[in-house]
């Protein structure tokens, strides 16, 4: 049985309703966090509390977040999963009348799922690479994703896992995951900024990059120089490191193989993610 928390109340997700009139609804009023559990602890819960918090004060929305996890840990007891992907969505409930503006009695509508999850280490994988179409507020995990649905739905019709995505002649991020270019001995990855998610395992890859010596730095990469790199990967809570042997457009990244500095950054990852608080 799958199971839910809808504003406090543990539940089959079956049996989970929503009214129509929810602004998450209505407006994609609302933002959310994906966390993975493994082992039985959820990494870095205490950044993707942090995120969360953020998410939640860049769009005025006041609710707690320590009542958020404490629900988060009530279900996961309920699931019973050891290994486990969290879903968490807070949208700002609902109101009698669609108004595009705040209604001035708010009560949020938090909802929580869990599902099994197995954290293995990802194939190679393809990549499109197309303007960033979204909206310029990405640091916020807004739950309004059409420009990513659209963009991750071009790449699985053109036989790829991910899109990368530039504006004006710079990458940003992919639909789903944060970028990584290898160029020789070094690591390159765009800076945060309003474009891009500050993504957790892109945190911790750069935590591992320090602790191992390999040189990394927080740079803009140019989108036509994608096809000059050693190698290319993304990063996210649920895919890990995730190697991209070849774009669309571009053909084949690097000589095709994956390099020694990947191979030894998804090694420490995939350690780094059984005790990471
Ligand atoms: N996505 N950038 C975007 C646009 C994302 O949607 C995600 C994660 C990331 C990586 O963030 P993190 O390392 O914190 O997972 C970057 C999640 C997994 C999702 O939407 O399901």
């Amino acid at each position: 049985m799958n199971w839910c928390c809808l504003n406090g109340e543990l539940m089959p997700l079956h049996k989970a309703r929503i009214s129509p009139m929810d602004r998450g609804f209505l407006f994609g009023d609302g933002v959310y966090e994906v966390m993975a559990q493994i082992d039985g602890r959820i990494r870095a819960k205490s950044l993707h509390a942090q995120r969360l918090q953020l998410s939640l004060d860049s769009i005025g929305l006041d609710t707690s977040i320590e009542h958020v996890f404490a629900d988060v840990d009530r279900l996961i007891k309920k699931a019973g999963f050891s290994n486990a992907k969290i879903y968490i969505q807070v949208t700002r409930g609902t109101s009698s009348v669609r108004n595009h503006s705040f209604p001035s009695i708010v009560s949020p509508t938090i909802f929580l799922t869990v599902s099994d999850f197995e954290a293995v280490s990802q194939m190679t994988s393809k990549a499109i690479v197309r303007p960033d179409i979204r909206w310029r507020k990405n640091y916020i995990k807004s739950t309004a994703l059409l420009g990513n649905v659209l963009l991750m739905q071009e790449a699985r019709d053109s036989d790829a896992q991910e899109a990368i995505l530039y504006r004006e002649e710079y990458v940003t991020e992919a639909s789903t995951s944060n970028v990584f270019v290898i160029r020789g001995q070094k690591v390159v990855t765009p800076p945060l900024s309003d474009l891009i998610l500050p993504g957790i395992t892109r945190h911790i890859v750069i935590e591992i990059a320090h602790n191992l010596g390999i040189s990394i730095v927080e740079d803009n990469i140019r989108v036509d120089c994608l096809q000059e790199v050693d190698g290319i990967f993304l990063t996210s809570s649920t895919r890990g490191l995730m190697p991209i042997v070849e774009l669309n457009p571009g053909g084949s990244v690097g000589n095709g193989k994956l390099t020694s500095i990947f191979l030894a950054l998804q090694d420490a990852y995939d350690e780094k993610l059984r005790c990471y608080d």
